[in-house]
């Protein structure tokens, strides 16, 4: 059901992945149909989509879970659900402009974030096969997405823009908030986080701070003031590897570190197994290393001596559950959630995103989020790059 207050063109723009490869097959486009509404969803006027790590990777096949294939698909339900043309954008923020059968039409004017996760079946705690909008469904990086309404949650919050509020979106935070649930981190607990100034690692600082442990990000030392305004306890400089254990031992005092978030991978996570097995007498739990990311290395050389003498427990995670995203929502309707937003790009300039992304400097913190040219002056333009 469409309302004469929002009118929904018959066409709208749209940036289309065509294939896999370079920012080439990222086609801005004017003529594509807008989606209509199927029973159980909104339609979605877009006002602002976060980009993610998980664009580049998806467009440039980098998803190997098995040998090291050239292009590989994200494939967790069985066969690819990437196809092309395909619209990318996970992290959702927008105002619903039309609603589908079965969908109450009191929805519509209402500005909301997506849970952008594609569940395999309705159950609330457990997500087994983790597909996404923007991946196995058209996303957010057009004007209009038709979404499942139970999926896009009502977030009034008017002092939180749009483009703040696409920041928050799930694919960061929904990810951090499982690595903990995960890892079974609790209030009071030390947590290690890698990745600190990136979109996953400033949620988990912020959500450790929610649930009462204490975060302790690894960074860069021109991004610590930022880090310790957003609740880390302290920054440690990724930097020496060799005198890492040392200084994170430094940075607690001695205490050992309960839980590592990690995010980076590479020669990185067998030092933060080292800061929680430097001494296993202090230690009241076991050591819990939980794994969302691989930026700065898919693969990591660890002795399985170390993991099972030391009883190390390690926890794979990719998105997260409905009930986590609930929660999560509530959090952000409650204020106890910042935006971290880095800057904003217009839809038709997110071949410059992408290079911004991939080259970003020290001065780079939390999310980009992209604008659809048509909500720029509104949504877009007070968060841009000074350029
Ligand atoms: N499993 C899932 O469901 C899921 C969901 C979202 C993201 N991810 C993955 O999680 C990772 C983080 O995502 P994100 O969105 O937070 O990424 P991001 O915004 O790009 O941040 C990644 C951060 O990692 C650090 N880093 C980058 N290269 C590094 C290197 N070579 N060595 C050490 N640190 C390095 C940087 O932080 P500092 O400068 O502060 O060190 C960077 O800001 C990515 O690998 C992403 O693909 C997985």
């Amino acid at each position: 059901m469409a309302d004469a207050h929002f009118p929904v063109p018959a066409t709208m723009a749209a940036m289309r992945l065509t294939g896999h490869g370079g920012i080439d097959k990222l086609e801005y486009r004017e003529d594509v149909a807008t989606p209509t509404p199927g029973p159980g969803e909104v339609l979605v006027k877009v006002t602002a989509t976060a980009k993610n790590n998980t664009d580049r990777k998806a467009r440039e096949g980098l998803y190997p879970t098995k040998g090291r294939e050239e292009v590989t698909s994200f494939a967790m339900g069985g066969a690819p659900t990437l196809t092309f043309p395909r619209i990318q954008g996970a992290d959702i923020a927008g105002r619903v402009v039309a609603v589908g059968e079965g969908v109450d039409a009191a929805r519509i004017g209402e500005r909301g974030l997506l849970d952008f996760n594609l569940y395999p079946d309705a159950r609330a705690d457990i997500n087994l096969a983790p597909d996404y909008y923007g991946h196995g469904a058209d996303g957010g990086f057009a004007e209009y997405v038709a979404l499942p309404s139970e999926q896009f949650h009502h977030i009034p919050n008017p002092d939180l823009g749009d483009a703040e509020l696409a920041s928050m979106g799930m694919c960061s935070y929904q990810t951090a908030y499982h690595m903990m649930t995960a890892a079974g981190v609790k209030a009071g607990e030390r947590v290690l986080v890698s990745g600190a100034s990136g979109g996953v690692g400033t949620a988990l600082i912020q959500l450790c701070r929610v649930i009462g442990a204490i975060p302790y990000a690894v960074s860069q030392p021109d991004k610590a003031e930022a880090l310790l305004a957003l609740g880390a306890e302290a920054v440690i400089d990724r930097g020496d590897l060799d005198t890492f254990v040392a200084r994170v031992l430094e940075a607690t005092g001695g205490a050992p570190i309960d839980a590592v978030m990690d995010l980076v991978g590479g020669a990185m996570t067998d030092l933060f197994i080292d800061t929680m097995i430097a001494d296993m007498s202090a230690r009241e739990t076991y050591p819990r290393l939980s794994i969302a990311g691989a930026s700065g290395g898919n693969v990591s050389e660890i002795m399985w001596t170390r993991i099972y003498l030391y009883q190390v427990q390690i926890f794979g995670v990719s998105h997260g559950t409905r009930e986590e995203a609930a929660q999560l929502m509530a959090w952000i309707r409650e204020g106890r959630l910042s935006p971290v937003l880095h800057a904003t790009f217009k839809l038709s300039q997110l071949h410059e995103a992408e290079r911004y992304f991939v080259s970003r400097g020290s001065d780079y913190l939390g999310k980009i989020v992209i604008v659809p040219d048509a909500e720029w002056q509104t949504h877009g333009a007070p968060f841009a790059l000074a350029r």
